[in-house]
């Protein structure tokens, strides 16, 4: 910044109008991109299947360790992932809840289950059963899932707080939640904003796992459950 300012300002030196027209052009295309982050922030939307190659790059301080920390899946558990995109977590997951253990894949974009179904099986891994539509409304009955997952996802989702509720319902009673958030998504959520709406959804906070730039917030649903819990004691499969 200090150097785009000398930039404009040496305007008025020997060196002037080079500077200046460079200066202009890198603030231009910063106040460009600012501008479609902002946008793209207040317009929450799926990552298209296209645009995979977001996804597909290392996932620095939300790794699949630090996930696995988090999560702590266990053999015999069925799990839920959200938003798995190309699968970069999904066989890690599914391959520790072996034996008898199942990973559900529920997404948007059946592209991106199809890619995540492909890649687990390349490397043999088969306990993973897909299912595509929008967080908003889950297709599972109450209290289905000792655990459930999602990393870069929540943001993108129009109503979080429905996507929550509907997370906290298919949970049984105990079952915790990991939300995963980096810096740099334009959709990132806030450790303090999940809190937030974590608790208004019926799911208590327990801890963060790495920094406040890219973390895995962990979440508990109550062991015993209060009538606030949303309940809806049969899910529509049909979506
Ligand atoms: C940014 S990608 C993250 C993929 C993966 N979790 C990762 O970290 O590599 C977001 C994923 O969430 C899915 N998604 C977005 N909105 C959704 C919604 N409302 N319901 C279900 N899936 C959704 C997208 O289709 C995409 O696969």
């Amino acid at each position: 910044m200090l150097r785009l300012w000398r930039g404009l300002s040496a305007a008025d030196s020997a060196e002037g109008p080079e500077m200046r027209r460079s200066a202009k052009i890198t603030l231009t295309a910063a106040a460009l991109v600012g501008g479609a982050a902002a946008w793209w922030r207040g317009h929450p939307s799926a990552c298209p299947y296209g645009q995979r190659f977001w996804i597909e790059a290392p996932h620095p301080f939300i790794g699949r360790r630090r996930l696995r920390d988090a999560l702590a899946p266990r053999p015999g558990e069925t799990v839920l992932e959200v938003g798995p995109g190309t699968g970069y977590y999904s066989a890690d997951i599914a391959r520790r809840l072996e034996p008898g253990g199942v990973l559900h894949v529920f997404d948007v974009q059946q592209p991106m289950l199809d890619h995540t179904m492909r890649r687990a099986d390349e490397l043999g891994v088969r306990n993973l059963e897909p299912r595509r539509g929008d967080a908003r409304q889950l297709p599972y009955d109450d209290a289905s899932f000792d655990a459930a997952y999602l990393v870069a996802v929540l943001g993108e989702v129009p109503d979080q707080d429905a996507a929550l509720r509907e997370l906290s319902r298919v949970l049984k009673p105990a079952g915790r939640l990991v939300v995963g958030e980096l810096a740099g998504d334009p959709h990132m959520v806030t450790a303090r904003a999940l809190r937030q709406r974590g608790e208004r959804a019926g799911l208590g906070w327990e801890r963060r796992v790495g920094p406040p730039f890219g973390y895995f917030g962990v979440l508990a649903k109550p062991a015993v459950a209060s009538h606030q819990q949303p309940t809806r004691h049969t899910a529509r499969r049909d979506r």
